[in-house]
């Protein structure tokens, strides 16, 4: 078993991510296309070369691909980077992917012209260290005027109220409904939070629960910007979902 509890519990959650989505090829689809027009926008209508560096099973990083960009997936949970590329390789389209840290990528300075790490995937990092080693790194690997996109949860109200909980999803499988929620324990810095990752599986009449556990740190879009700026990035600009298509604030900068 893995020693990082990060690595350990997207280890766990693999086989069951997609049940996160309602429609998990829906929501491939629907991110791809909002993260094409990010990245059409500033970078051009061409085919890019794109690093997902928290690709997980590949849901923004098959987007994109269905959509021409060569694009290389990277995560820390070798068996999330792993069901990547069955699942492109399962839609028709070319995902090469790696296990890695995003605070350490195996890839040579300057080897792509865009760099995402979506879905609250940054969040994970605990500290302003770390945090600010894998923003290097991102800058690093990006081509001069290349384009970073990242995007998080909206933590501002949630750093007010310190939530408990989440909604409830509902996913239908085969076998019938499957819930996923999480219970939120925040810590007394009010800034970081251990999280509970509940889901319930249907059994006959009965439920079977799953309970994987982790830890977040609710960064808020101006704490970001400032660790975006001091890892070397220009034109920070966060992208609200009602204009981006893309369903979390978005922070798109530029390796000038
Ligand atoms: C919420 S998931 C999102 C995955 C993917 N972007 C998606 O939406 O399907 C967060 C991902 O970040 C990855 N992750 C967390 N910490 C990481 C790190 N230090 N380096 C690389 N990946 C990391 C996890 O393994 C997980 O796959």
């Amino acid at each position: 078993m893995s020693e990082n509890p990060v690595r350990q519990f997207y280890d766990q959650l693999t086989a069951d991510y997609h049940l996160i989505y309602q429609d998990w090829d829906a929501g491939i689809a629907r991110q791809g296309a909002a993260l094409d027009q990010l990245i059409t926008a500033q970078l051009g209508a061409t085919a890019q070369t794109v690093l997902d560096c928290a690709c997980g099973i590949g849901t923004q990083a098959i987007g994109l691909a269905q959509r021409g960009h060569r694009v290389t997936g990277s995560d820390l949970s070798p068996a999330a980077a792993a069901r990547a590329v069955r699942e492109a390789g399962t839609r028709g389209v070319a995902l090469p992917t790696t296990a890695a840290d995003m605070r350490q990528l195996p890839f040579r300075a300057t080897s792509f012209d865009a760099v995402l790490c979506a879905d609250n995937a940054l969040p994970h990092l605990l500290t302003a260290e770390d945090v600010h080693a894998a923003l290097t790194d991102m800058h690093r690997v990006l081509r001069a005027d290349g384009l970073l996109l990242l995007s998080i949860r909206p933590y501002e109200q949630a750093r007010l109220t310190h939530p408990t909980t989440t909604p409830l999803q509902v996913s239908h499988t085969p076998a019938g409904r499957t819930i996923t929620f999480q219970l939120w324990n925040w810590h007394a810095d009010g800034q970081r939070y251990d999280v509970e990752h509940v889901q319930l599986l249907p059994e006959g009449d009965a439920w079977t629960s799953r309970v994987r556990r982790t830890t977040y740190w609710a960064l808020t879009r101006e704490q970001l910007t400032g660790f975006v700026i001091d890892a070397g990035f220009t034109e920070p600009t966060w992208h609200r979902p009602e204009d981006s298509g893309f369903f979390q604030p978005l922070l798109t900068a530029r390796s000038r």
